[in-house]
């Protein structure tokens, strides 16, 4: 069936592409109507009357009038090619162009047909910026969060420094007072010339044990805050126990049970695992006493399961509602006002277990308290290796 003008006719006014035709001097010829449509004119107003460039961008005349030279000349049959139009309004519209040479009537005249790609291109145009950017957004990012882990590890530095000086006065406090009863027993004595030598000496003997017992506190404590830095091979209990003594030595109102089963050994830093029992003992001890519990008990348990080793810290203090109980990990959360709490123990927690110890760490509630359990799946370090046969002999 020959197809005739009417027919190609109708196809291009109803194309969805814009089709245009133009004479040598780039004098539209013919516009169809998704090319007006895209340019926001009528198609009287075009033909005859505009010239290509006329709708161009003037950054892009340039290249178009190149192009066009090339197919008028025949250097070039077609060209496709990307520019910038201007619409009736002013606004740019990316189209892009693929043009041909034709002879229309013994006339050179060029035509193609234009898309409108603005979505296109400005997408891309988002996406380019957004790889610029990107680099440049992480490292701001990456240099925020550091200096907030720095912060972090700053207060927490804060948070033991003051724990240190709340445990020595705590143990100060009695030998304080004797060193105090002493001296005025001496100023007494002295007063009513029964000072003897005897009495002098006893009194003395008395004053610098103390100041001796002292001193060790000052040791014991150094000792317990030290930040370790090579890993050793330590026991799981002895650990536990190690804190629970030191924790007892504070707090003589709660009792404290530890329960082992497992005495398995395990490599990394002894003062870390004890920082951690620390937090979630102080935790327990804080709500026990705020909460004024009848008989305040926490269990310490070190247990193992078939893929780990557990240590689970309990206590009867009511627990955690359960809607604050899945942020308690997170830093600066805290119940307790300013002057008691940072919120940064549980988080330190979490970070010390999770990251240097290769655990995890939950919390649930029992029913009577909270339960929080630390999980240090195997094969984890269990052994630092060279320093295990000097421990054994
Ligand atoms: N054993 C517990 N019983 C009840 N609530 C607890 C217990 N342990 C933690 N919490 C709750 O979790 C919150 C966060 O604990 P976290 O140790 O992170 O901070 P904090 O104790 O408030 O302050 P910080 O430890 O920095 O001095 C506490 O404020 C408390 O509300
Ligand atoms: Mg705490």
């Amino acid at each position: 069936m020959p197809i005739n003008e009417k027919l190609f006719r109708l196809l291009i006014d109803n194309a969805m592409v814009g089709v245009y035709i133009v004479d040598e001097e780039q004098l539209f010829q013919y516009v169809n109507p998704a090319l007006t449509a895209m340019l926001g004119y009528t198609s009287e107003e075009v033909i005859g009357t505009f010239r290509f460039p006329s709708f161009i961008h003037p950054d892009d005349i340039p290249l178009l009038v190149h192009n066009y030279q090339q197919r008028l000349s025949g250097e070039i049959p077609s060209a496709r090619y990307e520019a910038r139009a201007l619409h009736k309004s002013g606004r740019v519209v990316n189209i892009e162009i693929y043009g041909t040479y034709v002879d229309i009537n013994g006339k050179r005249s060029l035509a193609g047909t234009v898309i409108d790609i603005t979505q296109r291109v400005t997408a891309e145009q988002a996406l380019e910026e957004l790889n610029r950017t990107l680099e440049q957004r992480i490292a701001t990012e990456l240099a925020l969060s550091r200096e907030k882990d720095r912060m972090v590890m700053q207060q927490s530095r804060f948070a033991a420094l003051g724990e240190m000086v709340a445990g020595i006065a705590h143990q100060w406090r009695q030998p304080l007072n004797m060193l105090g009863m002493s001296v005025q027993a001496l100023q007494l004595a002295h007063g009513k010339g029964i000072l003897t030598a005897e009495f002098m000496e006893r009194h003395t003997e008395k004053s610098l044990e103390v100041l001796k017992y002292m001193s060790q506190t000052i040791d014991d404590f150094r000792n317990f805050f030290r930040p370790e830095t090579a890993p050793r091979n330590f026991r799981l209990d002895e650990a536990v126990e190690r804190v629970v003594v030191f924790f007892t030595s504070s707090v003589n109102t709660i009792a404290i049970t530890t329960d082992v089963q497992n005495r398995a050994t395990m490599c990394g830093h002894m003062n870390e695992l004890s920082q951690v029992l620390l937090n979630i003992l102080n935790n327990a001890r804080d709500a026990l006493l705020e909460r004024q519990v009848e008989a305040p008990a926490i269990v310490v348990a070190v247990t193992r399961s078939d893929t780990a080793n557990l240590i689970r810290v309990s206590d009867n203090g009511g627990g955690i509602p359960d809607e604050l109980i899945d942020r308690v990990f997170d830093p600066f959360f805290s119940t307790k006002d300013a002057a008691k709490g940072t919120g940064l123990g549980l988080y330190m927690v979490k970070s010390i277990v999770e990251k240097s110890m290769k655990g995890t760490v939950t919390v649930r509630n029992t029913g009577t308290g909270a339960e929080f359990t630390i999980t240090l799946p195997f094969p984890g370090a269990d052994d630092c290796g060279v320093e295990r046969k000097g421990e054994h002999t």
